[in-house]
């Protein structure tokens, strides 16, 4: 087996590539397959000497029935090991006492940096009249604000000792209703906001786009979310003095009005957590595709990075070769790009850009379409390997 490693701030990519999976719970089980089919012939089609080699690695239910536990030390320690990952959806077991298994991925293995890239596809239903003019990638912030889930619930001793501690200590008179409150912290570091930015940038710039806006609730948030813009633009100034990029900023309430209707003015954001959470789901919303926007939590220093499809488990249509692989698969295209498979990489987008441009895709788009041909999963993925080049 052949491992992904990092040399120079780099990473280098063997011939053989191990990237262990997590196939997900529900759909999971179908569109794995599917993505890994589809990647392949890309991978053979590019003519690339290189190849991937799956590795399963077990989470959530199939864990859970298999070991007895939803996130075996093992799965973890494959990530660690092999550096890059992709997953399928899991499911979130209802009643308490576990921790989401996609945030002890993430905690565990530092993904600062949660990457979303949203475009619009030529035949996806959207609800705006100019999807075509998002084409925007969010770096948003992955471990750090309110996110952190450092909190004390309301009438807790902890609750009553921080109001207190708050109160006595710090001279803080605004807490509106102190007996009856639960606090938050919302830590943003130095560290944290530079290391971010620093992605968003190098990723700007190895792109092509010529744009980075640094959206933040400064205004009020003067000391974390203003420290984020500060700290970012400090940061810019002093190691990428020379750029060619236009770097500015927004509030994100601006912003989220601004995205509405000047999308074009957008290319790469960078942004703290909560902002991230919003403005991702908006903007996938906004092109018809919340359903198959891909995503990618990484870490660029150690080169850690897990693809996820965004969507859930979907279990009402679980097992009847209805789900829509498009999610995982253009994560999957995050991840040759990652890997430097860029022909890969296109070759995939094009055949998807040239099914959904006939009206042939999964029903939950292809309903939609004017032209629309509904595809079962395994179909739509047989019909990409066939558009290949
Ligand atoms: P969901 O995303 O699974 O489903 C919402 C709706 O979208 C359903 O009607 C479903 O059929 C449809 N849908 C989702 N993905 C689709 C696809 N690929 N193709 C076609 N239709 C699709 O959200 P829901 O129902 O709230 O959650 C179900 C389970 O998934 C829960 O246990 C939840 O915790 C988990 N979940 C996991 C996530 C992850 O692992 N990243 C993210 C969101 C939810």
């Amino acid at each position: 087996m052949a491992k992904v490693t990092v040399a120079d701030g780099q990473l280098v990519v063997p011939n053989v590539i191990s990237v262990p999976f997590i196939a997900g719970d529900g759909i999971g089980a179908e569109i794995t397959p599917v993505t890994q089919a589809v990647v392949d012939a890309a991978i053979a089609a590019s003519g690339s000497a290189k190849r991937i080699e799956w590795i399963e690695v077990l989470a959530g239910e199939k864990a859970f029935q298999e070991t007895g536990t939803w996130l075996p030390d093992e799965t973890l320690a494959s990530f660690q090991e092999y550096l890059v990952g992709i997953k399928g959806p899991l499911m979130t077991p209802v009643g308490g006492g576990m921790r989401s298994l996609n945030v002890a991925l993430r905690q565990q293995l530092d993904l600062y940096a949660c990457v979303r890239p949203v475009r619009w596809f030529a035949g996806v239903e959207s609800p705006v009249k100019e999807p075509w003019k998002v084409n925007m990638v969010i770096f948003r912030e992955n471990t750090e604000d309110v996110y952190a889930g450092i909190e004390w619930e309301q009438g807790s001793p902890e609750a009553a000792k921080l109001g207190a501690f708050l109160r006595d200590e710090l001279g803080v008179t605004k807490v509106r209703f102190p007996e009856t409150s639960a606090y938050g912290i919302k830590p943003i570091s130095i560290e944290g906001t530079e290391r971010l930015v620093r992605s968003a940038v190098d990723y700007a710039l190895s792109s092509g786009r010529n744009r980075l806006t640094l959206v933040h609730k400064g205004n009020i948030m003067k000391f974390t979310e203003g420290g984020f813009r500060k700290w970012a633009y400090e940061l810019i100034e002093r190691e990428y003095g020379n750029t060619p990029l236009v770097v500015d900023d927004v509030i994100a309430d601006a912003f989220l009005q601004n995205a509405l209707l000047k999308p074009e003015a957008y290319s790469v954001i960078a942004t703290c957590n909560l902002n991230g959470d919003y403005i991702s789901d908006q903007l996938a919303a906004q092109v018809g595709g919340i359903g198959i926007a891909p995503g990618a939590n990484i870490n660029y220093l150690t080169g850690h990075a897990i693809f996820e499809a965004t969507h859930g488990t979907a279990p009402d249509i679980a097992g009847q070769d209805k789900a829509n692989p498009s999610s995982l698969l253009l994560s999957a295209v995050m991840l040759l790009e990652h890997l430097g498979l860029a022909d890969a990489a296109i070759s995939i987008t094009t055949a998807m850009e040239s099914l959904f441009g006939v009206g042939k895709a999964t029903g939950d788009l292809a309903r939609f379409m004017p032209n629309g041909q509904p595809l079962g999963t395994r179909a739509f993925g047989d019909a990409l390997i066939a558009e290949l080049g």
